[in-house]
């Protein structure tokens, strides 16, 4: 394939609006937009003002109404419960109305806010696009987060309806989520009026009579709904993120723009053709499952595949490969993580010769870096392209990507590659001037964004500019950084603030110190993230306790451990807490979180000057190296 990426580029930044209002013309629109980008309350921009469309028109009748009635939609597979479930978009468009009827019957109208907390089940897609159905904003939260987070989420977005399963399945456990949602519910000052719950066999719910309403029997009474036409500009969903405190951020997504974004990415980033098979194996509680597993396929008319499992475990390091051939999957999207779990358990790559993987043309890794080892062995196992692309749960589509279908760059190991059109990216100083190729500086964007990304934070547009806008005037801080070679390829290093990635998953550790923080024998705490063979990054706690307790530590650190997973839930997967006589502090009192870190990672650290106490890193030290931290040869 030719490469057509740089003039796309060029064209995407010399004139912005041309080339969004061409790729606009990809979406059905219900009132055509009068303007493709609105400027006057820079620098909040919106897109496609003026503009009217249903989002879930867009992914389901109009594919139905233009010939895909009977394409596969969705493919629910899901090795731990021992099911695959194929819909075609007529059958989704049929129950999807149908579930967008139930809501609407309890009162859920345009612009009222939906809270989804569900599992991998087909059910799980089926409530956020009956949501777009009618107008109303959902917010998925995802399983792995306590009562706690979800109370949090409950309060800021005032659902008037949760959505929920009696249980979600992960690996051989059975997670029951009931217990968990009447306990953020319990907690939480704003009581949805109505849950509507999933029962599923393995594990059957507790119902609150009048409040708690039964899915299946709610569904089968419901007449289906048809699409409220909403302004391009109005929310389609909320989507918490970690920030740097204890309270999340709710990053907004418009429908315009979003689907006008999604439908171009599918195209032009991940090369593939309506009617071809799209996975990505990742949650619907993260940014990558509502693009990527529901809206981007289905917009674009593509197949796209909803997995209930892990990529080991489930049964075995093969089902990544087993789904590739049986449903003939052209690009798949994941973690590096879960492929660093995969090559653990499979290093020689037995298991992908069982399978018949001619049908795969690409891989994308996203959500964490993707260190050049895994990439290298993703390749030679699988002799396809492998492309590391850069986004966050803000921007909503990818920045910075290999674009396969502009015709693929050469790959430079540990660089996502270029900016994808529509973003000019920089990397710049403190003073926010430009650095130079090769150096290293914060990672921002230059406003503004292109269609699909945050307009706001929702009911917070303070937060929004103080968070995002505020430090380098004209530009989006990413709150990543790294830096650009003489090439043009962006390397992502690292984050400059308090978020660390497990697993793939956002984490903050400011929000695993307050936790800490709270722990009645605890003076002060630090958290860091170190590196993981497997996970990428895990969250390790030090406590300093208050004076005259003398509980024994062990028994401490064990209730610091138990106090993190109640509070923010077993995704944090926070192990460690060790009791420290003291912390790292520079003579103005600032923690040395990243003395902290190199001692724990093992490398080479320098005492630094301000230091107001030097003894203690050695100590530090001592107590890493007894839970199998630091100098690990
Ligand atoms: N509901 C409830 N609990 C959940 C959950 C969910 N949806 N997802 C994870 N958890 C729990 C897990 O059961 C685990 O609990 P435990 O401490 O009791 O064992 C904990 O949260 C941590 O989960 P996870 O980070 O997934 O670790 P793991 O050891 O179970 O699996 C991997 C490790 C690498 C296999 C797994 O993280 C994975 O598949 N990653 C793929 C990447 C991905 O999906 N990224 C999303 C962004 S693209
Ligand atoms: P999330 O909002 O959960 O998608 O997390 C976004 C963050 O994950 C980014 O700001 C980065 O810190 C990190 N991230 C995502 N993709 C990559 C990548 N390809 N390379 C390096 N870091 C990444």
């Amino acid at each position: 394939m030719a490469i057509r990426y740089e003039d796309v580029y060029a064209r995407s930044l010399a004139d912005p609006e041309g080339f969004w209002r061409e790729a606009a013309a990809a979406i059905d629109w219900s009132r055509p937009f009068e303007q493709v980008l609105d400027q006057s309350r820079a620098p909040f921009f919106r897109w496609y003002v003026g503009g009217e469309l249903n989002t879930c028109f867009n992914a389901l009748d109009r594919h139905v109404l233009g010939g895909r009635a009977d394409q596969v939609a969705l493919i629910y597979d899901s090795p731990v419960t021992g099911s695959v479930q194929r819909f075609t978009y007529r059958e989704l468009l049929e129950r999807v109305s149908r579930v967008a009827g139930m809501i609407a019957a309890l009162g859920v109208n345009r612009g009222d806010r939906v809270l989804i907390y569900m599992p991998m089940v087909p059910e799980a897609a089926m409530a956020m696009l009956a949501c777009a159905r009618l107008g109303a904003i959902h917010s998925v939260v995802f399983g792995g987060f306590a009562p706690k987070e979800l109370a949090t989420r409950i309060d800021d977005a005032l659902p008037k309806l949760v959505l929920s399963a009696s249980c979600g399945i992960e690996g051989a456990k059975v997670l029951p989520y009931k217990p968990l949602l009447d306990e953020a519910i319990e907690i939480a000052k704003h009581k949805p009026a109505h849950t509507i719950v999933l029962q599923r066999p393995q594990s059957v719910a507790g119902m609150i009579p009048g409040r708690d309403l039964d899915w299946a029997a709610a569904e089968a009474a419901a007449v289906p709904a048809d699409c409220v036409p909403v302004a391009a500009t109005d929310p389609l969903y909320v989507l918490y993120t970690s920030g740097t405190t204890g309270i999340p951020k709710g990053v907004v997504r418009d429908n315009g723009g979003h689907a006008v974004a999604l439908h171009w990415s599918m195209k032009n980033i991940y090369g593939v053709e309506p009617g071809e098979v799209f996975w990505a194996a990742s949650d619907v509680g993260w940014v990558v499952g509502h693009s990527y597993i529901v809206y981007g396929p289905l917009i674009y008319g593509s197949t796209a595949i909803l997995f209930e499992g892990k990529p080991v475990g489930t049964p075995d390091p093969g089902t990544y490969w087993r789904i590739i051939a049986e449903h003939k999957v052209a690009a798949m999207f994941t973690a590096p993580t879960a492929f660093r779990a995969i090559k653990k358990e499979d290093p020689k790559g037995e298991f992908i010769r069982k399978y018949d993987l001619s049908a795969f043309r690409t891989l994308f890794l996203a959500g964490e870096r993707a260190d050049p080892a895994t990439i290298e062995w993703a390749e030679e196992m699988l002799k396809v392209p492998v492309i590391d692309h850069w986004w966050q749960t803000e921007s909503g589509w990818p920045m910075v990507a290999n674009c396969a279908g502009l015709g693929l760059l050469p790959v430079k190991h540990g660089s996502p590659t270029k900016p994808v059109p529509g973003y000019r990216i920089e990397v710049v100083d403190e003073q926010c001037r430009e650095v130079r190729r090769g150096e290293t500086g914060a990672i921002v964007v230059k406003l503004p964004l292109p269609p699909g990304t945050l307009p706001t934070l929702w009911n917070n547009d303070d937060g929004y500019l103080s968070s995002y806008l505020a430090d380098y005037p004209g530009f989006y801080k990413t709150a990543d950084a790294g830096f650009m070679d003489e090439d043009g390829y962006l390397y992502v290093m690292s984050r400059t603030d308090d978020i660390i990635n497990v697993a793939g998953h956002r984490l903050s550790t400011g929000a695993m110190e307050e936790v800490l923080a709270s722990h009645k024998d605890v003076a002060e705490c630090a958290v860091i993230g170190v590196a993981d063979q497997l996970k990428g990054q895990v969250p390790l706690g030090f406590v300093v306790l208050k004076a005259g307790v003398n509980r024994p530590p062990g028994e401490i650190s064990s209730e610091c451990v138990g106090l993190v997973r109640e509070r923010i839930g077993p995704v944090a997967a926070f192990k460690t807490a060790l009791v420290v006589p003291r912390l790292p502090k520079t003579r103005s009192g600032k923690t040395l979180r990243g003395t902290m870190r190199k001692i724990a990672d093992g490398e080479a650290y320098a005492t630094p000057a301000t230091i107001d106490d030097p003894a203690i890193l050695p100590e530090i030290a001592e107590a890493l190296g007894h839970v199998g931290y630091g100098k690990r040869g």
